[in-house]
């Protein structure tokens, strides 16, 4: 059945009837996304399993941004966040990008990599050779580890050897390239490298140390562009403007990292609904806004010759949809239901299309009339339920704090007991 990510007016509906709407326009059942319900998720038993000492489970907010499409096809996508204006921001750049087609990706491919870190190598350059004339003989021996990722098309791929000058001596430093398909690929990587680094040390005649992933994923880079409408932005001079805030991100670090955490506001939301690890994530997205050296947008907005906006960004993304959290938690397993992908690349796929979507939505508030106008009416809401007031009350007392731009606890509550008094 076809996806349809326009649904309107979700916000008007009570969290039980938007389910089943996301449901519907994700064309599934809305027993699939059941567990997004506090009571219905992550229960004591099974997080017992998960980590260590576990004594409860903190709930956060997911919401669904809507008008996503993605590569043609139509996704509504879960984010997980505690931030108001973020979905709603989302959403609302996903429709200014749908009139021109939405998202298009593309990926480098699903390549992870292990570091084996070489110590003590009396001749670095040549036990660099040597590590290489055996690549044949270790990427055998990494790829009878797993004979399930290599039947999935997977596998240890290539090896490549570094030197290293560090304040400790010369080090060397194996790179194994593994395929990791759908997987996050942590464990994979992990276990390869750990079972050839002995054969690696009698390679280099010294010994290995560390035997773990990097972060810095850069051979797992997802690349997403999207031209948002001119006129829906609000012309020219906004377009322009948002060029001029994109070129302060790209030439200054300080705005740089502002600019990202607007783009992280989308991309960890989506990357916790779907049971990733965000620490993996952004690592890896802001080793790759510095892989210049010099730390910058991980976007960019330019002017297309139709006088639109074009956004484009391009991010390590290591996320998968088999093993871990994405399998053991029953509520990443309905954002990945609810979201519709099937493989890893188009989970990140969404999650790119999402960060750029987000950071569109906040360099044009930005450059248009500032953040905190939108931010204060969606706060408003939280305000009023701090304030006591039903899901029924909510709407009216947050537009009454918003009108005498007074969003503040006390003033809620006052409005709550007038509006109590004149509906008894
Ligand atoms: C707030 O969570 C994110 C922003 O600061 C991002 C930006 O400045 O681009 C609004």
């Amino acid at each position: 059945m076809p996806r349809n990510s326009r649904i309107q007016g979700l916000r008007d509906h009570t969290p039980d009837e938007r389910l089943d709407l996301v449901a519907e326009g994700a064309g599934i059942a809305a027993e699939a996304l059941a567990a997004l319900r506090p009571d219905a998720g992550l229960s004591i038993a099974q997080a017992d399993h998960l980590v260590e000492n576990v004594v409860g489970v903190i709930a956060v907010p997911v919401g669904v941004a809507t008008n996503f499409t993605i590569d043609g096809e139509d996704r509504l996508v879960p984010m997980a966040t505690e931030e108001p204006s973020v979905v709603a921001a989302a959403s609302n750049a996903a429709r200014i990008a749908r009139v021109h087609g939405g998202f298009r990706t593309s990926s480098s491919g699903d390549v992870m990599i292990a570091q084996i870190q070489i110590l003590d190598a009396v001749d670095p350059h040549a036990a660099r050779l040597r590590v290489l004339e055996a690549r044949d003989e270790l990427l055998a021996l990494a790829n009878e580890l797993d004979p399930i990722l290599v039947s999935f098309g997977g596998g240890a791929r290539d090896i490549d050897v570094r030197i290293l000058p560090t304040r400790v001596g010369t080090q060397v430093i194996v790179h194994l390239h593994v395929d990791v398909r759908d997987a996050m690929g942590a464990n994979a990587v992990n276990t390869m490298a750990e079972a050839i680094a002995p054969r690696i040390a009698e390679i280099a005649g010294s010994r290995t140390l560390l035997r773990i992933l990097t972060n810095k994923a850069d051979q797992r880079i997802t690349r997403a562009r999207a031209v948002f409408d001119a006129d829906l932005l609000g012309g020219a001079q906004v377009v322009a403007d948002i060029v001029a805030a994109s070129a302060f991100a790209e030439a200054d670090p300080y705005r740089a990292a502002t600019h990202n955490k607007g783009i992280m506001n989308g991309i960890t939301a989506v990357v916790l609904a779907t049971g990733n690890d965000t620490r993996a994530v952004e690592a890896g997205c802001h080793s790759h806004a510095a892989r210049s050296g010099r730390y910058a947008a991980l976007s960019q907005f330019e002017q297309d010759a139709d006088g639109n906006l074009v956004g484009t960004i391009e991010v390590p993304l290591a996320v998968g949809l088999v093993g871990g959290a994405t399998k053991a938690h029953p509520t990443a397993q309905a954002g990945v239901a609810l979201l519709g992908v099937e493989t890893a690349r188009e989970l990140a796929a969404a999650i790119a299309s999402v960060g750029l979507a987000q950071n569109l939505a906040a360099c044009r508030a930005l450059a248009a009339e500032g953040i905190q106008r939108g931010h204060m009416t969606l706060h408003a809401r939280t305000i009023a339920a701090s304030a006591g007031a039903t899901v029924d009350e909510i709407g009216a007392v947050a537009a009454r704090i918003v009108a005498d731009r007074r969003i503040r606890v006390e003033y809620a509550r006052e409005v709550l007991d007038e509006l109590r008094a004149t509906s008894a």
